[in-house]
């Protein structure tokens, strides 16, 4: 049996083994019955002891997720009748063989060691009332390191009084749609449209507003309450928003009393050039920044933050007050010690160099056939099709999901592509997935 199996960096080879099993047994990849590689044979192809597969077979075998019968060898086990259930249900859902369907960052980059040290160190120093209910706010510690990291790595002006810490970038919007209370919110056409539909079930009326090549399109703007862009980046064409319309937008949120709701969501990897500050430094009293953990470290630790002009202050904390309360303390917690430590910008740096050469890996393997457009920066590029049906039919005798262009226009759209999330795959998978993009294309062998 070929194998492949991702053990996290910094997780010690044992446990990165045994969760690496895990992981392949709760995801289908390995199925109930499938016969495992002899310990001796695993071994030597992970450069490993011998003694380090046979434990973390042993300790599976414990769990329950492997057998071991003699003179058969260990197999996975069948699946535990109390678990069947869900177990199945997640087995029938359709694994694409090949991701890169854009909105995740290679969670298999999640720095597990690094992490833990922040845990423990919080929990180790944390006073006994944090364990109680918290400021809706966000805890201070966390809203101080967010602030100096916002200042020196986004041009944010966030003083910690500023800041609401959120469960991502999602909740602070959805937040906002509540303080508004049925304003109408203009959304950038074409756009996410999980954010659209948050604002709509939040009672917003979403007006759409189009992007062109210099980002969104200020002049059409009308009189919304707010406008929600991704000036750094814009999702999912790309583009940068240009420095004539930055200000236009700032001038044009003062004359109306209007609100620019910049969502920073990829914000920290630019790779053709230094990032260009956040738009909120430009006009801090107009400008609701959201900032989030999502792409940096991973969308499972629900963190983003706010930074808001200080007459929406208190109704945010109001409304966040009135959703959940606060949001979880430890993970605050953790994440201002990983900041403080400078250990979040190791990792930011890091995956900023992994995602770099897998943009560029794209590029060349897309070749002259076929434009990736938009700036170098973020987990996804947009790849312009003619014929996007199509091309999506033939992903899916491949196996290969992919992001379709189609599905961020409000109304039909004119243009068709492919969004292609780069960051998506585990590092040992993305050669693969761009093979399978490259066949999706017909665009012949490297
Ligand atoms: C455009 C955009 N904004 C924000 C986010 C992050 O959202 P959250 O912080 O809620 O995970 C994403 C994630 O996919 C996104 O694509």
């Amino acid at each position: 049996m070929d194998l492949h199996l991702e053990v996290i960096a910094g997780e010690g080879r044992r446990v990165g083994l045994e969760r690496a099993l895990r992981d392949a047994v709760r995801d289908g990849q390995l199925a109930p019955g499938a016969r495992l590689p002899a310990t001796r044979r695993l071994a030597e192809e992970l450069g490993v002891s011998r003694g380090t597969v046979k434990a973390a077979y042993d300790q599976l075998i414990a769990e329950g997720f492997l057998t071991a019968r003699q003179g058969a060898g260990t197999e996975v086990a069948p699946l535990p009748a109390l678990d069947a259930a869900p177990l199945k249900a997640a087995a029938r859902a359709p694994v694409p063989r090949f991701d890169l369907r854009p909105g995740s960052p290679d969670v298999g980059a999640f720095p597990a060691a690094a992490w833990l040290r922040a845990v423990r160190r919080a929990v180790a120093t944390a006073p006994v009332s944090a364990y109680d209910y918290g400021d809706p706010l966000g805890r201070i510690e966390l809203r101080v390191a967010l602030s100096e990291y916002l200042g020196r790595a986004r041009g944010v002006v966030a003083p910690p009084e500023r800041i609401v810490v959120t469960s991502g970038a999602v909740q602070g919007l959805a937040l906002l749609t509540r303080v508004l209370a049925g304003a109408d919110v203009a959304m950038e056409d074409p756009g996410l449209p999980f954010h659209r539909e948050v604002v709509r079930r939040g009672g917003g009326r979403v007006v759409p507003v189009p992007v062109d090549e210099r980002g969104v399109e200020v002049d059409g703007l009308g009189d919304p309450a707010a406008v929600v862009v991704t000036p750094a980046h814009q999702y999912p064409t790309g583009v940068t928003l240009h420095p004539s319309r930055r200000r236009a937008l700032t001038d044009w949120a003062r004359a109306r009393g209007a609100l620019v709701v910049e969502d920073d969501y990829d914000g920290e990897f630019r790779y053709d050039r230094q990032p260009v500050g956040a738009l909120q430094g430009m006009a801090p009293d107009r400008v609701v920044y959201l900032g989030t953990a999502s792409k940096t470290l991973g969308p499972a630790l629900r963190l983003g933050w706010m930074v808001l002009p200080p007459h929406l202050v208190g109704p945010v904390a109001d409304a966040k007050l009135h959703s959940d309360h606060s949001t979880e303390t430890l993970g605050q917690l953790a994440l201002a010690e990983l900041i403080r430590s400078h250990a979040y910008d190791r990792h930011v740096r890091a995956c900023r160099l992994r995602y770099r050469r897998r943009r560029d890996r794209l590029v060349e393997r897309l070749g002259q056939r076929r434009r990736v457009q938009g700036i170098a920066a973020g987990l996804h590029a947009l790849v312009e099709v003619g014929d996007e049906a199509a091309v999506l039919a033939r992903a899916a005798v491949e196996g290969l999901a992919v992001g379709s262009l189609r599905e961020h226009w409000h109304t039909a759209g004119s243009r068709e592509g492919l969004v292609v999330g780069y960051g998506t795959p585990r590092e040992g998978a993305y050669p693969g997935a761009l093979d399978a993009l490259a066949r999706v294309l017909e665009l012949g062998h490297s």
